[in-house]
This record gives C-alpha cells, structure tokens and sequence, in this order.
C-alpha cells in the first residue's frame, strides 16, 4: 500500500495507507482528511481538492491536462507545485509522496 504523507491546513501531518487505482483525493478523503471537500466528486469542476505536492515527486506525476490548469489558474492560493488531487491516480511508485492542503480560495 503507498503511504501518502499529508501535511493539513493546520500544520499537523498525518501518514495515510493508500490505495493504488483510487484518486489522491479519494485516498485523502478515506484516510481522514475532510479538508479536501472535493465537492464536484472528482471531476475536475470545483478545485476543493488543491493541493501542494513537495517537489520530489513533482515530475513523477502525470501530466496536467488543460481543464486541470485552467481550473487552477481560477485560485488565488495556486502555486508552482500546486495539482489537483482529484487528477492523480495512486499507484506504488507513489509511495511516500508528500502533500500539502491548499488553503480555502
Ligand atoms: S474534486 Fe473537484 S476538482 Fe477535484
């Protein structure tokens, strides 16, 4: 199981068993973390699902579609590291990544 390392709004950080098939999102969502609304259910649509990947893991992610950049260009809190969590399949190579809750737009 990949472990996801997430650091939440508050400072505090937690170290979730993933799931590899499910979404970031949806393991962030399963392990806890209600800071992810993730209100459009993962269809790319709200942006409540922004996170900060640390950048290790970064150029290991899949490429960022149109719909993902233009939904996050919308953000005020969007960074150079920022992905939607709800665009990035778990898998075992992603064991160990670290991320960071945005904060609320
Ligand atoms: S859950 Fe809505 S954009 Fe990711």
């Amino acid at each position: 199981m990949p472990i996801i390392n997430v650091t939440t709004r508050d400072g505090r950080s937690k170290a979730i068993e993933g799931r590899a098939g499910r979404s970031l999102m949806e393991n962030l969502r399963g392990g806890g973390i209600e800071e992810i609304l993730a209100l459009c259910g993962g269809c790319c649509s709200c942006a409540t699902c922004h996170v900060y990947v640390d950048d290790e893991w970064l150029a290991g992610l899949p490429a960022m579609s149109d719909d993902e950049d233009d939904l996050l260009s919308t953000s005020g809190a969007r960074a150079e590291n920022s992905r939607l969590s709800c665009q990035i399949p778990m898998s075992d190579a992603l064991d160990g990544i670290a991320v960071t809750v945005a904060p609320e737009d």
